[in-house]
C-alpha cells in the first residue's frame, strides 16, 4: 500500500486552450478511501487517468509512495482500475476472468488459485467461479470486475463510477460491500462519482471539483457543515441548501441580515467573520440555510420567533420519515424539512423560522464563505 501525491498537476488536452485539470494538488493518505465528486466534465476521469498512466501529465508531478511516476508506464505503476464499463471476457469463466491478469504476469498456478479463491470468498462470488458472465446479474458481474482488480493486490485502487450501471437497490448494496471491503483490505483507493450521496456515504475524505479545480477537500461532515463556497454549498445536500440574497448591516453593535422583506438578527458567533469582511462585500451577501434549519412546527417557530417569516406552502413532498415543504415568501422560494406527519397542505399560509446559528454567509461576488479558510485543503 502507498500514499499518493499530486503536486500542482495540470492537464491540457491538445485541442483545448483551457486546462481540463488545473493545479490539482493533494495528498492521498496510505489506506485512505478518497472520493472525487463533481458535475459532468469537471475533470474527475482525467485526474484518475493521469494517475493510472493512461493520460500524459501536462504539468506537475505525481508520486505513488516515494516513487515519481510521471513517466512510468501504466503496467508498472502497481495500480488496478475498475471502470463503469467492466468489460468481462464473455467466453471465459468467472475464475478465468479473475485470474487472467495474474496468468499474464506468469504467477505460479497455486498462488493464482489462492488469490482468486480468497477474493471470491470476500466478494461472495465463490459459487459463481465456474459460470460465464452472461449467466450473472449486473451486481455479480460488477463484483467479478472488482475481484479481478483485488487479486492483483495493487498499491492503489482506482474506481471510476463503478456502480453507475447498477439499479438503485443493487447500487446501495454494492456500495456497502465496497466500504466493507475497504475496511478489510485497507488499500489506498481513489473513487470517482458524480453522485453526491455516494460521495457522502463512502469517502473518508471528499474532494469536490468544478471546472478542473479543487473546490474543497474535507470529510463528508465538514463539507456538509462548512462548505467553503457557494458551489460546494449548492452541490452537496439534497434537497439543496436554500439561498437568499441580501446585505449584512450593523446597527448599534449588532448584525442583521437584511432583504427587501426581512431583517433577521444574526448570532454573535458570526461577528468576527463579518468584522474581517469589507463593508462593500457586506452589502452583497448570499445567506445559505439548509432545509432542516428552516422550521415550520409552531413550537419551534416560537423558539426562533426573531427570525420568523410569513410563507405559503406550494408543494409538499413525502420522503419516508421526512416531508419537504416547498415554500414561497414574497419572491423567495425555499424548502423546509419537517416531520412526515406534519399537517401542512399546499395553499396553507405558514410561519417559517430560520435557525440562524446554522446559517452560512457567502460573498456574492467571489462566492466564498465568510467563515471559510482561504486554502481549500484547510
Ligand atoms: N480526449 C480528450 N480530448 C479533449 N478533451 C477532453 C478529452 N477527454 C476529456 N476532455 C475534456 O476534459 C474535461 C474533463 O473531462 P472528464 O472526462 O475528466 O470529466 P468527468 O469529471 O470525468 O465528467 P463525467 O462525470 O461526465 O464523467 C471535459 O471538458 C472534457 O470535454
Ligand atoms: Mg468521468
Amino acid at each position: 500500500m502507498a500514499h499518493v501525491s499530486f503536486r500542482h498537476v495540470y492537464k491540457y488536452y491538445k485541442s483545448e486552450s483551457t486546462p481540463s485539470v488545473k493545479d490539482f494538488h493533494l495528498e492521498v493518505d496510505d489506506g485512505e478511501f478518497l472520493v472525487l465528486v463533481g458535475p459532468s466534465g469537471c475533470g474527475k476521469t482525467t485526474t484518475l487517468r493521469m494517475l493510472a498512466g493512461l493520460e500524459d501529465i501536462s504539468e506537475g508531478e505525481i508520486y505513488i509512495g516515494d516513487r515519481y511516476i510521471n513517466y512510468v508506464s501504466p503496467k508498472n505503476r502497481d495500480i488496478a482500475m475498475v471502470f463503469q464499463n467492466y468489460a468481462l471476457y464473455p467466453n471465459l469463466s468467472v475464475f478465468e476472468n479473475m485470474s487472467l491478469g495474474l496468468k499474464l504476469r506468469k504467477m505460479a498456478k497455486h498462488e493464482i488459485e489462492l488469490r482468486v479463491k480468497r477474493a471470491a470468498t470476500t466478494l461472495e462470488i465463490y459459487s459463481l467461479l465456474g459460470k460465464r458472465p452472461n449467466q450473472l446479474s449486473g451486481g455479480q458481474k460488477q463484483r467479478v470486475a472488482l475481484g479481478r482488480a483485488i487479486v492483483r493486490e495493487p498499491q492503489v485502487f482506482l474506481m471510476d463510477e463503478p456502480l453507475s450501471n447498477l439499479d438503485a437497490k443493487l447500487r446501495t448494496q454494492t456500495r456497502a460491500e465496497l466500504i466493507r471491503l475497504h475496511q478489510e483490505l485497507r488499500a489506498t483507493t481513489v473513487y470517482v462519482t458524480h453522485d453526491q450521496t455516494e460521495a457522502m456515504t463512502m469517502g473518508s475524505r471528499i474532494v469536490v471539483m468544478k471546472s478542473g479545480e479543487i473546490q474543497q477537500v474535507a470529510t463528508a461532515k465538514d463539507i456538509y457543515n462548512h462548505p467553503r463556497n457557494l458551489f460546494v454549498a449548492g452541490f452537496i445536500g439534497s434537497p439543496p441548501m436554500n439561498f437568499v440574497e441580501g446585505a449584512v448591516l450593523e446597527e448599534e453593535g449588532r448584525f442583521y441580515f437584511d432583504t427587501k422583506r426581512w431583517r433577521l438578527p444574526i448570532p454573535e458567533s458570526f461577528y468576527p467573520a463579518f468584522r474581517r469582511t469589507s463593508a462593500t462585500a457586506l452589502r452583497q451577501i448570499v445567506m445559505g440555510i439548509r432545509p432542516e434549519h428552516v422550521v415550520c412546527d409552531p413550537e419551534l417557530v416560537r423558539q426562533h420567533s426573531a427570525s420568523a417569516v410569513q410563507a405559503k406552502v406550494d408543494i409538499r413532498e413525502l420522503m419516508g420519515a421526512d416531508m419537504f415543504l416547498y415554500l414561497t415568501s414574497g419572491d423567495t422560494r425555499m424548502i423546509s424539512r419537517v416531520e412526515a406527519h406534519s399537517p401542512f397542505e399546499p395553499g396553507d399560509a405558514v410561519q417559517a423560522a430560520f435557525r440562524m446559528e446554522k446559517a452560512h454567509f457567502f460573498d456574492k461576488e467571489t462566492g466564498m464563505s465568510l467563515q471559510a479558510q482561504e486554502d481549500p485543503r484547510a
